[in-house]
């Protein structure tokens, strides 16, 4: 298998969830109301799933890897973007929870943050995919060697063995902090 593989299937389920989130918004539309548990179960999808774990194999090994490359100037330009666009996701997942925050404390203003944030990453995904998965991820495995091809993909499975634990790790400190 090449190292895009897992990431392209990453994508197949993210894809999934913002089928999901569409189907949320239009919920929310004919209810006038916002389901803070469906948000929360997204937020944890959108952090731990599409950030953590798929946009960190992204950033922290394979455009790690690519740009000890020597890049076309397409490719270089194409990698700045994929990265500003994961900060983009963050910051927009961030503005949700805190609307979400606000809806729950009684601010029914938050709703329209909500269905804004949740529309703008249901919108952002889909374009986000379609540009690595036909613009990137096939033209840029010209860059290595079957061999670094190879550590990479073994790589991105101890990157997933780690995560599990490096969650609950994390759920449990931040508990212990309360
Ligand atoms: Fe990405
Ligand atoms: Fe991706």
């Amino acid at each position: 298998m090449k190292p895009i593989g897992p990431l392209m299937v990453e994508h197949r389920l993210i894809e999934r969830m913002i089928v999901i989130v569409k189907e949320e918004l239009k919920n929310i539309d004919r209810g006038k109301k916002a389901d803070p548990f469906f948000i929360d179960t997204y937020v944890d999808f959108a952090r731990t799933y599409a950030d953590r774990c798929h946009h960190g194999k992204e950033e922290d090994i394979l455009f790690r890897d690519l740009a000890k490359k020597k890049l076309s100037p397409e490719h270089r330009k194409t990698m700045d973007e994929l990265v500003e666009e994961h900060k983009y996701a963050r910051k927009t997942v961030g503005e949700l929870v805190s609307a979400k925050d606000r809806y729950v404390q009684g601010n029914m203003d938050a709703l329209k943050d909500i269905t804004t944030r949740l529309a703008a990453l249901a919108e952002f995904y889909p374009k986000h995919i379609e540009k690595e998965d036909k613009r990137f991820f096939f033209p840029i495995l010209d860059y290595f060697t079957k061999q670094e091809q190879d550590a990479m993909l073994q790589e991105f499975w101890e990157f997933d063995r780690k995560l599990i634990h490096e969650k609950y790790q994390q759920v449990v400190e931040k508990l212990t902090r309360k």
